[in-house]
């Protein structure tokens, strides 16, 4: 029975130390004010690889919600696609075109070499923005020095448990900054970092929210700046797009785990502490966990797990468990993905 009790306490470990922090992070609100001042120039990057498709409708959107703004948009392009033949009808925008693929790190730091406005906006070609830009960039000032945008989706349920996501990252900027950032729209203040500073690793958004925070600055999510983000449809597609991302994630926090525990803001490091424990052994509680009891008293577990299933009655919490147990599967993928190095140029899943 030792086991089973270990099993049981391994288990609930897994579940009640992330309900625990989710409902003491969520309660924190914002209390930062956006300005009414205008906006400097804004130079609004878009990274591509193969997205000719996509890049009207981008485009399209982009000056949608920015109307009124002085921005400059650069796309910065490193595929054979033709897509210069989709931007005839963008006479504005400026194509800066890569002899090779070196991945979206390298293009970042190029168009940011070549680029002008005081706030810089990266935004992957697949996003597409709901809320007008200034939403997010009129809270661009003080000690904020980044701003990210909130994951929705059309669809009310899909977004019970993108909300609980978002509810987490908006509670960690309350706090302080969130170390997790969303590269479909991601903004900071020109001055405060040189491409020279960034890394070269995957996770470009997340690194540039915690190099800022740990100057000092806040980064953070921006709850009225909605973007819609495509993602995979078939099974293996959306595995390998979420194990990718995952590991990036991983890397990203057992890069700087150590670095932010050395500084000195408690807040960040509480935050960036919870985080990598929810990416690293987190995981592993759950399926160690559950493996412990099922090996010592299998019958009970199936029961356990059948009562706790009765639960899945209620839709909000199915969304999220839903959610939540391939995730948890994703991450531990990611674990082990991530120790192939870092993936700076990554295969294109189909969306
Ligand atoms: N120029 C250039 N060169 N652009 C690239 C390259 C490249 O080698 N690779 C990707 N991109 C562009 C894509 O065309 C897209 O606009 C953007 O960079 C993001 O790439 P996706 O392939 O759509 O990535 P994702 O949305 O699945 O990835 C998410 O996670 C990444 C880290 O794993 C996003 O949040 C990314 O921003 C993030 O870097
Ligand atoms: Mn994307």
């Amino acid at each position: 029975m030792l086991l089973f009790d270990l099993g049981v306490l391994i288990t609930s470990l897994h579940f009640v130390q992330p309900i625990g922090y989710y409902s003491v992070i969520s309660k924190r609100k914002l209390s930062t004010t956006p300005t009414n001042r205008p906006l400097p120039l804004i130079s609004i990057i878009i990274p591509t690889y193969n997205e000719r498709a996509r890049i009207r409708k981008k485009l399209k959107n982009v000056f949608e919600k920015t109307k009124g703004e002085n921005v400059e948009v650069i796309i910065i392009d490193s595929s054979k696609d033709g897509i210069e033949e989709e931007l005839r009808e963008f006479s504005d925008v400026k194509l800066i075109k890569q002899q090779n693929r070196t991945g979206k790190i390298h293009a970042v730091k190029e168009a940011m070499r070549q680029s002008k406005g005081d706030i810089v906006v990266v935004t992957d070609a697949d996003a597409i923005w709901i809320d007008p830009l200034s939403n997010a960039l009129s809270y661009l000032n003080g000690k904020v020095g980044a701003v990210t945008c909130v994951k929705h989706s059309y669809g009310e349920l899909e977004n019970s448990y993108r909300d609980f996501y978002n509810d987490v990252r908006v509670g960690e900027s309350a706090m302080f900054s969130t170390p997790i950032f969303n590269g479909e729209m991601v903004a900071f203040n020109r001055n405060l970092i040189t491409p020279e500073e960034i890394p070269t690793v995957g996770a470009d958004d997340s690194t540039i929210a915690t190099l800022l925070s740990l100057k000092g600055y806040r980064a953070i999510s921006i709850p009225t700046m909605r973007v819609v983000e495509e993602s995979p449809k078939k099974i293996l597609e959306y595995l390998s797009w979420k194990t990718r991302r995952g590991s990036h994630l991983v890397r990203h926090f057992l890069r700087n785990v150590i670095k932010v525990m050395r500084s000195s803001n408690k807040d960040f490091k509480i935050v960036f502490a919870e985080e990598t424990y929810l990416h690293t052994v987190g995981p592993w509680f759950l399926i160690i966990g559950l493996s412990l009891m099922l090996f010592s008293a299998p019958v009970i577990t199936m029961g356990v797990i059948a009562i706790a299933s009765l639960f899945m009655v209620n839709k909000r919490f199915r969304k999220i468990a839903l959610a939540w147990i391939p995730n948890q599967i994703a991450l531990i993928l990611s674990q082990f993905f991530a120790m192939k190095g870092e993936v700076i140029v990554w295969r294109k899943e189909l969306k």
